[in-house]
């Protein structure tokens, strides 16, 4: 499928693109509230998307704190047909490792108490989320990732998404993996379901910035991750780069 106006919602780690201008930034308000920052309008390579920082920029929002219905309404207002979420995430799966990226093609959500629906008050909605990840997109994230030197790239996973802002306990790490997780994160969801609920293509691409609680020795340290996130947004940045010119075709 050819798209002609594709979102990125970036993470931990990748608050702006480098190719993006400021004189761009659109402010915008929705029904549901104001998205965590101005959408910024601008080019990837030659192609045409508009970005998000999903934390603010700064980056001041906690995963629990992002306005997730404010950030989908906001892009597909402004005219994005799909979206692509970025993420920061703990291995869980044994041959995962820090710096690798996992397109995952499935979602266990762990969250509570988040505005997670656009329907309600009325509005009857039970959108299908057999399938979460729009195949179409995760195949042109996984063909680019192929195009970036040094870059381990999973072709799928299971996303497991925790509430936040701590870390998970070994023992919660244990069960997910027994739930069938590869990968954790705190922000994956509800973003994938909103998508869904306004009918846009949505899949996410993780960067792996440490071994999950009780997957290494010793404490998670801020530090650590830091580093991997530093050269890994980078890759990351240069993997949509190759995605968006094959998804515009
Ligand atoms: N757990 C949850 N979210 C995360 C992690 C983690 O280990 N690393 C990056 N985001």
């Amino acid at each position: 499928m050819a798209y002609r106006s594709l979102a990125i919602i970036g993470g931990t780690g990748l608050g702006a693109l480098a190719t993006i201008s400021k004189d761009d930034a659109l402010e915008v308000t929705t029904p549901y509230g104001s998205p965590s920052a101005p959408l910024m309008k601008g080019r990837l390579g030659i192609r045409p998307v508009t970005f998000l920082a999903r934390h603010g920029n700064p980056h001041a929002l906690l995963p629990q704190e992002i306005n997730y219905r404010a950030n989908i309404h906001a892009l597909v207002e402004s005219g994005c047909d799909a979206i692509v979420g970025v993420n920061a995430v703990g291995a869980i799966r044994r041959d995962v490792s820090s710096g690798d990226v996992v397109v995952p093609h499935d979602i266990i959500d762990y969250t509570y108490g988040r505005k997670h629906t656009f329907g309600g008050d009325g509005r009857v909605i039970h959108v299908d989320m057999t399938e979460p990840y729009a195949s179409d997109l995760r195949a042109a994230l996984n063909q680019a990732a192929g195009q970036v030197a040094q870059l381990t790239v999973h072709r799928d996973g299971v996303y497991g998404c925790t509430q936040g802002p701590r870390l998970e306990t070994s023992a919660e790490i244990d069960r997910m993996e027994r739930d069938g997780c590869d990968v954790v994160g705190m922000t994956g969801m509800p973003e994938a379901a909103l998508a869904r609920e306004m009918g846009v293509g949505y899949a996410a691409v993780c960067l792996v910035v440490n071994a999950a609680a009780g997957r290494a020795p010793g404490p998670i340290t801020l530090q650590q991750i830091e580093e991997v996130t530093l050269t890994g947004m980078e890759k990351v940045e240069a993997l949509l780069t190759h995605a968006v010119e094959s998804l515009y075709k």
